[in-house]
């Protein structure tokens, strides 16, 4: 599908905090490009949402675990005509358990799925928006990754790896008017927290100062702004959204 819009990729946004991005990002003015790996109708629910608010959007299937897959939806991306103005690295998975316990598959999967994938999409991205010199790069890392979590090594060793990458890559690409910043989400409800039973939901929500679990429009209220012009000044940054949770 060709378009005018400027572009955003939004990775993982079939479902969850991907998904109420790609809605905020639809609204604001974006041509949306959906990633998911497998959920093939739910990213077709969330074009769909988008076109019914009046936005566009369309699906792009590839998994953000394997670099030739990468490549080749940058490839498609290039062709479009409009410009990347803004990535979204959204796309993660969590499998949790304690270190002693712990697999290198599991870790491998953990830190290619959240990590690497993150890398590889901004470097394909800032190929794009060089070119343009414009762009914005947003990383969804997590609360996880600034204060840890027994039980999580592998996924948080991922998203602190992402502040370091967003801080790196910031420095890097401000001459070229690229701005790059991370998104700490503490507890959000999505499938990802889902999995909780409500015993453990209870013991999370007692420790968040403002009471209550976050919503995805939560996280894509300040995608929102990151990806737009109000946030000009603004790169390098890591911002928690996560109800006082981590202060
Ligand atoms: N939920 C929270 O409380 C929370 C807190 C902090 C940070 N986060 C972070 O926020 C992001 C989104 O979390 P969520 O809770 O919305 O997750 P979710 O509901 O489990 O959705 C995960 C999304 O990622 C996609 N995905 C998974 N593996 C992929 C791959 N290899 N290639 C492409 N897409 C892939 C899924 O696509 P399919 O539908 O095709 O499977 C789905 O769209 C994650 O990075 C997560 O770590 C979440």
């Amino acid at each position: 599908m060709n378009t005018q819009k400027p572009l955003a990729l939004v990775t993982g946004a079939s479902r969850g905090i991907g998904a109420g991005i790609a809605e905020k990002l639809g609204a604001s003015g974006f041509h949306v490009l959906i990633n998911y790996v497998s959920n093939e109708a739910k990213a077709i629910e969330v074009v769909k949402k988008i076109e019914a608010a009046g936005g566009t959007a369309e699906p792009l299937r590839f998994d953000v675990s394997k670099e030739e897959e990468i490549v080749s939806a940058f490839e498609i991306i290039a062709k479009k005509g409009s410009p990347l103005a803004v990535l979204v690295n959204n796309a993660g998975i969590s499998e949790d358990g304690l270190i002693l316990r712990l697999k290198k598959e599991s870790l491998d999967r953990t830190l290619q799925t959240n990590l690497v994938s993150a890398v590889l999409c901004s470097r394909e991205a800032a190929k794009l928006m060089m070119k343009a010199r414009a762009g914005s790069i947003i990383q969804i890392s997590s609360v996880v990754g600034e204060m840890g979590n027994a039980g999580q090594v592998s996924y948080a060793a991922a998203k602190a790896g992402m502040i370091g990458l967003t801080k790196s890559l910031a420095k890097e690409l401000a001459s070229r008017q690229i701005r790059v910043n991370a998104v700490t989400p503490g507890y959000i409800e999505t499938d990802m927290t889902g999995a909780l039973n409500e015993a453990q939901k209870k013991a999370i929500t007692d420790n968040i100062p403002l009471g209550t679990l976050g919503q995805t429009t939560d996280i894509a209220e300040l995608v929102g702004f990151l990806a737009g012009p109000s946030s000009k000044y603004i790169t390098g940054q890591v911002i928690g959204v996560n109800g006082g949770l981590y202060i």
